[in-house]
């Protein structure tokens, strides 16, 4: 099973920010079963990088990502499907412990929409649009839409998108809570790389906790997410970075976090 000879993705680093940009524009950046394991060969070894600080996810000024790849998926069985766990790969994605940032331009459709929302902040700009059109294919979500939709917009609007399959453009997505920032489209890297900064910046650690506890926040009951909050946030007292953050504050000059 030779991989789709042709790189499916190109990588960039500039200091502690690496992107990556999605590169499929023959089929709209579809999301085949290649891409994603490039896209974790490329970011395993990143990640594990002490000086690499966060990822941003991109794709071309008109498309983020079209979906899934349907030619790949058209003739599978329902065993070849079930055999292969088809999308648990995806996990690996959302078990990369460093911040990813989507900066959305153009569609974010079905898996792209769902790629989005695996993000920890989507950026998008004015013309993005999003949606969950798989039932327009007979079948539904597959990477995690159904499950992160909801959580994120409601049970409302995540009925609306995915039983109808229509669009939202990028207002709407913002306004409930798809959607961290809309911005001019010719904003949408820039900001995104300027947020990307900012977060690798901080204190591994304290960045690390806040993703853990956000995140929890949708998994759990409210008394366990604040005691687990409360946890964590005892735990950065270990830090050297939070010795160094509150010096910094308190004699006013800058603060020099180094991740220990
Ligand atoms: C494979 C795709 C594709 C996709 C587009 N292409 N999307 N190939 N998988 N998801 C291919 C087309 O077949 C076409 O190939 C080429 O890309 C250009 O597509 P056009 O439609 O001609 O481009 P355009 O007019 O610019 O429209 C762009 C678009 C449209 C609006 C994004 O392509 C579109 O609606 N795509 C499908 C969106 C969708 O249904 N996504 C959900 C996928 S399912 P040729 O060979 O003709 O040039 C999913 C999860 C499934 O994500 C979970 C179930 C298990």
């Amino acid at each position: 099973t030779g991989r789709d000879p042709v790189n499916n993705l190109k990588i960039e680093r500039d200091g502690a920010v690496v992107t990556v940009r999605l590169h499929r524009p023959h089929v709209r950046n579809a999301l085949s079963g290649d891409l994603l394991a490039e896209l974790l060969d490329a970011l395993r070894p990143l990640d594990a990088d002490p000086e690499v600080g966060c990822f941003v996810v991109t794709g071309s000024e008109k498309v983020f990502a079209a979906g899934a790849d349907i030619k790949e998926m058209a003739g599978r069985t329902a065993a070849q499907m079930a055999a292969e766990d088809y999308f648990g790969a995806w996990e690996g994605f959302t078990a990369l412990r460093t911040p990813k940032i989507a900066a959305v331009n153009g569609y974010a459709l079905g898996g792209g929409c769902e790629l989005a929302m695996m993000c920890d902040l989507v950026i998008a700009g004015e013309s993005a649009v999003f949606g969950q059109p798989e039932i327009k294919l007979g079948v539904i979500p597959g990477i995690g839409g159904t499950q992160r939709l909801t959580r994120l917009v409601g049970r409302a609007k995540a009925m609306d998108l995915i039983l109808t399959g229509r669009t939202m453009d990028a207002r709407e997505a913002g306004s409930c809570g798809l959607v961290s920032r809309v911005v001019p489209d010719d904003r949408v890297l820039p900001e995104a790389l300027e947020a990307a900064a900012t977060i690798a910046s901080y204190g591994r650690a304290a960045v690390t906790a806040a993703r853990e506890c956000v995140d929890r926040a949708l998994e759990t009951g409210l008394r366990d997410g604040i005691l687990f909050e409360r946890r964590l946030f005892h735990a950065l007292f270990a830090t050297e970075d939070q010795k160094e953050g509150m010096s910094a504050f308190l004699e006013k000059r800058p603060p020099r976090f180094t991740g220990r």
